[in-house]
């Protein structure tokens, strides 16, 4: 069918179906962000904006192969843990299939806009009384009990889905400059995107299509308070060490204990790139640098061109780099923090030479 050649579903060949559960998802823009790529001081600068997919992130991308295997399967529940974004794109594609829908939030700590996407999409929430991690390990006892199917990201369909913001990026990027990009700066939650762009490149170079050295330098970005990730790569550890306390305005990556890092190192290491942390006022500031060029994008999101900025600064990424910065989730996705990051309303009077004297002062 038509909706099926679109976005994550042209690249069936690639997948483990011909066609899913969609909605569509896939076909994200790649902008361009002339006054960052001047600031940043690199040869150019896109932003992949993954918070235009249908339910604003890039969980969609995943599920719509997900969830179509679970259908498969005929499993009966569909479960997941999630700082919010996997909630609402499990619950909206769980919707799709006609399917019972469970998810697990830590009480608190989950943007409005992904509670209300969860909700009104017909997910059950369940809040529980600990992080992230927490949730998944509750999710991953529930899966091996047979109560439910997993749709986090240790789930190898979400991750097939999502290497298609891979091949997007690299089409685009070759159409517009005949070059693949040096390096791609994504945010590091559970390290799922790292993973599955890892497999995307190698699959790739294994089918003669990329030259091993044209593949992206993959470079993650954590919030400084949250970076398990950041601290095995600086260590050069195999594993990582799970952070039981974790903090951060960024809360879709405020994640101690990055399930497919066995996967995602390997990604890093492998492709020359490398690992950063930020802090809240580096991501916030580039979240209004963003918007301020027309890209809307929650923090998690604003962390990928932070890091991307802290790596010139500190002469680890080159000024005749071609980078792509991979934002992960919308702007309305977290209203609390556009709010704090942005302008205060000004109150005036209704009157509008009262409103132009205003203005003048
Ligand atoms: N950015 C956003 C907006 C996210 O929601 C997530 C993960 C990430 C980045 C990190 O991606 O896990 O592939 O490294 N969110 C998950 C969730 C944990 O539950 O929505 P990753």
């Amino acid at each position: 069918s038509a909706a099926t050649e679109r976005g994550v579903w042209r690249y069936a060949a690639a997948l483990p179906f011909d066609e899913g559960v969609s909605l569509p998802e896939g076909d994200t823009p790649l902008h361009r962000v002339p006054r960052l790529e001047d600031e940043v001081g690199v040869a150019s600068l896109r932003i992949k904006h993954e918070g235009m997919n249908p339910t604003g992130s890039f969980k969609d991308r995943g599920m719509t192969v997900g969830v179509r295997a679970a259908r498969e399967l005929g499993v009966g529940r569909l479960a997941c843990a999630s700082t919010g974004n996997t909630s609402a794109a499990l619950a909206a594609y769980g919707g799709r299939a006609d399917m019972e829908t469970l998810v697990l939030l830590p009480a608190g700590k989950v943007a409005a806009g992904k509670v209300a996407q969860a909700a009104l999409h017909g997910a059950r929430i369940l809040e529980v009384d600990g992080n992230f991690d927490a949730c998944l390990d509750i999710v991953q006892e529930l899966a091996g009990r047979g109560e439910a199917y997993l749709l986090n990201s240790l789930n190898p369909f979400r991750l097939e889905g999502q290497k298609t913001i891979g091949f997007e990026i690299l089409e685009a990027h070759l159409a517009d400059y005949g070059t693949f990009p040096d390096r791609i700066v994504l945010p590091v939650g559970n390290a799922g995107n790292t993973a599955a762009l890892y497999k995307a490149f190698r699959e790739l170079v294994q089918a003669d299509a990329l030259e091993p050295e044209e593949v992206p330098a993959l470079t993650g970005v954590q919030a400084a308070d949250a970076a398990p990730m950041v601290e095995a790569i600086e260590d050069g550890a195999d594993e990582i060490r799970r952070w039981e306390e974790v903090e951060t305005i960024a809360t879709a990556i405020r994640i101690g204990n990055p399930v497919n890092a066995p996967k995602a190192l390997p990604g890093i290491r492998n492709t020359g790139g490398t690992a950063v942390a930020v802090a809240d006022e580096e991501i916030t500031a580039a979240q209004r640098d963003l918007a301020g060029e027309g890209v809307g994008v929650e923090p998690a999101s604003a962390a990928s061109v932070a890091g991307l900025r802290k790596l010139r600064d500190r002469g680890v990424v080159d000024d005749d780099e071609r980078v792509v910065c991979l934002t992960t989730g919308h702007l309305l996705k977290d209203p609390d923090a556009a709010y704090e990051a942005g302008n205060d309303p000004e109150p005036v009077p209704n009157d509008a030479d009262a409103v132009l004297e205003h203005l003048r002062e």
